[in-house]
């Protein structure tokens, strides 16, 4: 189930027609995470019971008290646990230690001995895109929008993993890193939304239905390529199968943003745990870029070029090369470099670094003024990102909970997983009637026919009465039986029965 909802949102994805798949390593080194902010940022507030020892996180602990304690600061927090006290869902006493906020990312050694150097699990799979940007500039022929996704793992060393699916250590993201030039128009076509209300919960006002479009034109989604996105996720968790009465998208508050965001939406799936983040869809700008450029000294850029060459006049200094040259030597090349960059408020004697990391000091004979027009025909940019990130164990136990149905049947309690077919994991059951006569080998022959079709999963059973082995495919979520009977051995027809309806037909073999 879950290979076929990572390929179906791998699909999905590949319909904007301009994005990659990329595979990129979870073991990452320290200063990755470093430059990325993941290091300095990346934690929750958590908080110890002083009874049990449990450690919980204080924003969970106080959600029955504030309406978005995931939003407070530290002290805030502190205040609000101080007040109310909350109990400890393990033991139920009510004494907290300090607030402290705790990095949630997994430490290890890449390299053995004394060349091991720190690294970590990656906690998103974004930043092995964001490393790979120049790869990507050059695959798509150096022109933006381009996008990266990548399925996989990644890992968090949650406070408190209490909610099975919904909060694991280890989970599968499904994340799409799509690379913008922030001054071109996002020209995002949202009429496939039209006749769509999507229920909106706006940062600090009340919630509103509204088309992707209107939302736009008032300003409440600043961004046509984040309402884009939030309509291909739309269409994403409702071919998955996601009751879409029970979906809506909720704009983070600016407290709550990730240290890497300008603004963020999640798609919230209500289910028996409530309202849950499935899907957060963020506006990065060019937070990632930017700081593994300013951490590696290399560019992760973009080139736009100027309708019309631009022209300006630039009022500034250059090396006198009668007085430099003999007083630098082999380095007036780069003391040339350096001094063109300063400003003409600079004065001299004034002691700059070169790009060789040497330091000199310049005299005022060795500069002069100097007076140039500059053409340039276009420039370097860092792009901008707009990020969908999906939680695939929250969809899946979203999509579970959703298809779950129990029914009655005969006066008994009756069980059915009324599952989308793109995401059952098992397509088609086929049964004979009884295992003798050769019912069993015709059954035998339509299932491995069935199981030689490319992304068919067929199952074969054969075991206990037929009524018991509709109500098994059926707790399975099993969308279509075939059932191979005594008439079958005689005109080559069989029933298939169709999960949802129970509706049965006859058809000859060969259709199937
Ligand atoms: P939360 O506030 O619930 O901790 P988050 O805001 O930290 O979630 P993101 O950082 O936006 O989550 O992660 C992107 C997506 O990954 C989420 O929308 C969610 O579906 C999923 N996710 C995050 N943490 C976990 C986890 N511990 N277990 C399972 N899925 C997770
Ligand atoms: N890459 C987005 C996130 O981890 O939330």
């Amino acid at each position: 189930m879950r290979s076929k909802i990572n390929q179906a949102w791998i699909d999905h994805w590949l319909g904007l027609g301009n994005v990659v798949e990329l595979s990129c390593p979870t073991v990452t080194p320290y200063a990755v995470l470093e430059a990325s902010g993941h290091v300095g940022e990346f934690s929750d507030f958590m908080t110890q019971c002083g009874s049990c020892q449990e450690a919980s996180r204080a924003d969970s602990l106080l959600e029955a008290h504030h309406p978005n304690p995931d939003a407070l600061k530290r002290d805030e927090l502190q205040s609000l646990l101080e007040a109310e006290k909350p109990p400890c869902p393990a033991c139920g006493m009510t004494d907290w230690s300090e607030i402290l906020a705790q990095n949630l990312m997994f430490n290890t050694t890449i390299g053995a001995g004394a060349s091991g150097r720190p690294g970590f699990l990656r906690p998103e799979t974004a930043q092995g895109m964001f490393t790979s940007f120049n790869a990507l500039y050059r695959h798509f022929r150096e022109r933006l929008p381009f996008g990266a996704m990548q399925v996989g793992k990644g890992y968090r060393n949650e406070i408190a993993p209490r909610q099975g699916m919904i909060r694991l250590r280890e989970f599968n993201m499904a994340e799409l890193e799509y690379f913008i030039d922030p001054e071109s128009p996002a020209d995002d076509d949202l009429s496939a939304w039209d006749t769509v209300s999507f229920a909106l919960v706006p940062d600090g006002k009340k919630p509103v239905e509204m088309t992707l479009e209107v939302a736009c034109q008032q300003g409440v989604i600043r961004h046509a390529t984040v309402a884009r996105f939030m309509g291909i996720t739309y269409d994403f968790l409702a071919k998955v199968g996601i009751d879409m009465n029970r979906v809506r998208f909720r704009q983070h508050e600016s407290d709550e943003m990730a240290h890497y965001a300008m603004d963020c939406w999640d798609a919230e799936i209500e289910g028996s745990f409530g309202w849950i983040e499935c899907v957060g869809i963020a506006h990065r700008g060019c937070y990632d870029l930017e700081s593994h450029e300013k951490a590696t000294g290399k560019s992760l850029r973009a080139r736009r070029e100027f309708d019309e060459p631009r022209t300006t006049l630039v009022d500034a200094w250059t090396i006198d090369g009668a007085t430099a040259g003999p007083a630098f030597k082999a380095l007036a090349g780069q003391v040339k470099a350096t001094v063109e960059g300063l400003p003409k408020s600079t004065t001299f004697p004034a002691t700059v670094a070169l790009e060789n990391g040497e330091t000199v000091v310049i005299e005022p004979e060795h500069v002069k003024p100097n007076q140039r027009t500059l053409k340039e025909t276009g420039e370097w940019y860092i792009p901008h990102v707009v990020e969908p990130a999906f939680g695939i164990d929250r969809i899946i136990w979203h999509v579970l909970d959703h298809a779950y149905a129990e029914q009655e049947k005969n006066g008994e309690a009756y069980t059915v997983m009324q599952l989308a077919p793109a995401v059952a994991p098992v397509d088609i059951a086929v049964f004979p009637l009884f295992e003798k006569e050769g019912m069993d080998d015709a059954a035998a022959k339509i299932h491995q026919r069935l199981c030689g079709r490319p992304g068919t999963v067929s199952m074969y059973d054969g075991s206990g009465s037929i009524g018991r082995r509709y109500a098994r495919a059926d707790e399975i979520g099993v969308p279509q039986c075939i059932t191979v009977d005594h008439q079958t051995l005689q005109d080559g027809t069989v029933t298939l029965r169709e999960r949802d309806t129970g509706e049965q037909v006859r058809v000859p073999m060969d259709s199937l």
